[in-house]
């Protein structure tokens, strides 16, 4: 099994010193590189700017970038390769239209930024997957919750879509533990309790490998 994992926000630059970014850890997504490394997958983890460390795993190669832009170069390089694709990231939807080659001097009482539409990276990978790779993508919904996910799975071609409960104060963003349900295209939606993001990663390791046993049999 070999495993593509994009992690962590993205940085977009606005000038030399300032940049639009996100609350993203990565945790979730390094935990992930880990369980699948655990089960004997070789993985390359393609992360955002994040304090963690890379994993220690040898199994477990990390890329690192800044932006969506270079997220989706390192992402395209190996996808083709890997069997398994984890969309982990949470990867910046817009980016400043122009980057300021000098620090952008304070002056009039309101600044308006233009940006611009950043490349979907799941949903480019998506359009090229092949019938023997498995797609995994993540949604964080606060309004119509399992509709709007289940758009996303359609959409960007995804086997399986982990989808984030912001209903739980300990969830998400900034958090070690999460709360995620798993919906399939078939309509399966198995949902879990509250738990450490590293067993959650086990979870969702557990649901690729299940179903990937059952497309072999
Ligand atoms: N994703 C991606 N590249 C982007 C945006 C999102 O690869 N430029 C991936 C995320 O990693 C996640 C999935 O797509 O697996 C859904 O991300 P999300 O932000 O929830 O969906 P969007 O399509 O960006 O829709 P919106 O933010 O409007 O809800
Ligand atoms: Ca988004």
């Amino acid at each position: 099994m070999r495993v593509l994992i994009t992690a962590g926000p993205t940085y977009e630059p606005l000038d030399p010193v300032r940049f639009i970014g996100n609350h993203s850890t990565g945790k979730m997504g390094y935990a992930l590189a880990e369980a699948f490394a655990a089960e004997g997958a070789v993985v390359t983890l393609v992360s955002g700017p994040t304090n963690l460390p890379n994993p220690t795993d040898p199994r477990i190669t990390t890329v690192r970038v800044q932006t969506a832009a270079e997220m989706f170069a390192a992402a395209t390089a190996v996808a083709s390769a890997a069997n398994v694709w984890v969309f982990a990231a949470a990867v910046a939807d817009y980016r400043p239209a122009e980057v300021a080659t000098q620090k952008i001097k304070k002056s009039g009482n309101t600044l308006t930024l233009e940006l611009v539409k950043n490349v979907d990276i799941a949903f480019e990978l998506g359009k090229t997957k092949r019938a023997e790779q498995f797609s995994v993508g993540f949604a964080l919904e606060t309004e119509n919750e399992q509709a709007h996910a289940l758009g996303k799975l359609e959409r960007k071609n995804f086997d399986l879509v982990v989808l984030n409960s912001l209903r739980n104060a300990g969830a998400g963003f900034r958090h070690d533990t999460n709360q995620v349900t798993l919906l399939e295209p078939e309509g399966r939606v198995t949902a879990f309790g509250l738990k450490p993001k590293t067993e959650v990663a086990r979870d969702i390791v557990a649901a690729v490998l299940a179903r990937l046993t059952l497309r072999h049999a």
